[in-house]
């Protein structure tokens, strides 16, 4: 896809393979293969949902997005620029504009520093602030912002409930002004009563701050209400990419359909049956041939055995990954 100012994320064939080392006296070394060739693009503004069950790399490729992690292989370009070619200092300027919002607020809040002080700290680091009177009235801002109360800057990680301290790991992520935030399973660690509030925040301060956002996730019904895009992966594979609308309405993908019929409020209007999925994910050190989902997929044939699906565009604004044109047409969906 040609390049165009909307795009602020373009990613290509992002592969990160983990050496695992073997258990013989010679270190023999086999690889995991945790992303494997992910392409796609992020719009400005647009909030694109990673979905997968546990261990398909959806942590892994969120990490390489912003630089935690280096890719095996491909590229990343931000804003046109790309993400991999920057040198140290360049990375650090970089890091004011992407952030991440992890899972476990609490284990990645220092436990011995206030809040005031760990969101602080990111407005120094970042020189968004000048004095220290500067720093705290900002501080008390990002905090009534994510709506706790200002003077909550003089407490603890320990003295917040989950979701309170979420709330701090996102004014956090938002201290530096930034255009990117890429969210790893932000309320899966949350009660669901506190889960809709930190949603409905995280949907507010995307619209007030123009943010561009990666939501991970492996909750459909969580990313429903949040995204406007759904990627879909399995084992380290993107299966399927489209507007959350169409892909909730119309799964193309039997993987997309499989993890859909697992969902009780979406399945709702589903008139066909449920399509369980038998059998474990297979081991990411020996992925099967061809299409990595064949092992489990209803829909496989011998073909899909020898071939590994590339993602094709089957629409106008969708992509998917199989070999079967002839079962384009899954469970047509009422929208629920
Ligand atoms: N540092 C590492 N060394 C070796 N293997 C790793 C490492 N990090 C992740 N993996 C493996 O890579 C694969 C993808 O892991 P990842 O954490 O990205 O999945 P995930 O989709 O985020 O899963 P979850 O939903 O459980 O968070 C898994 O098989 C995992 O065991
Ligand atoms: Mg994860």
């Amino acid at each position: 896809m040609p390049e165009n100012s909307e795009t602020l994320l373009d990613v290509q064939g992002l592969t990160k393979l983990f050496p695992v080392r073997g258990k013989t006296v010679l270190p023999t070394y086999r690889y995991v293969q945790a992303v494997k060739d992910v392409s796609f693009q992020v719009r400005r503004g647009e909030v694109l949902a990673i979905v997968g069950e546990s261990g398909s790399g959806k942590t892994t490729l969120g990490r390489m997005l912003i630089r935690l992690l280096e890719p095996t292989a491909g590229s990343i370009d931000f804003d046109g620029t790309s993400l991999l070619a920057l040198n140290k200092t360049q990375l650090r300027l970089a890091r004011s504009r992407v952030q991440f919002i992890f899972q476990d607020p609490y284990s990645s809040l220092n436990p011995y520093i206030s809040v005031g002080e760990a969101i602080g700290e990111v407005l120094e680091v970042h020189k968004i602030t000048h004095t220290p009177h500067e720093r705290d009235a900002r501080v008390a801002e990002l905090l009534e912002m994510v709506g706790l109360r200002g003077s909550a800057a003089t407490r603890y990680p320990h003295e917040f409930s989950g979701g309170q301290r979420q709330r701090v790991g996102i004014a956090r992520a938002i201290a530096a002004n930034p255009d990117f935030i890429v969210a790893d399973e932000p309320v899966s660690a949350l009660d669901v009563s506190v889960q809709a509030q930190i949603l409905n925040l995280m949907s507010d301060l995307r619209a007030r701050m123009g943010l561009t956002m990666v939501f991970i996730s492996h909750d459909l019904a969580v990313v429903r209400h949040i995204a406007d895009r759904v990627a879909v992966m399995y084992l380290g594979h993107l299966m399927e990419i489209a507007t959350a609308e169409d892909l909730f309405r119309k799964p193309m993908h039997p993987y997309t359909e499989a993890l859909l019929s697992a969902v009780p409020a979406i399945d709702r209007n589903k008139v066909k049956e449920r399509q369980v999925l038998h059998g474990d994910i297979p081991s990411p050190l020996s992925p099967p041939s061809g299409c990595v989902f064949r092992t489990r997929c209803p829909y496989a044939i011998e073909a899909c055995a020898k071939t590994v699906p590339v993602l094709e565009t089957c629409g106008s604004t969708r992509s998917r990954a199989c070999i079967r044109q002839d079962i384009m047409n899954l469970s047509e969906r009422e929208p629920a």
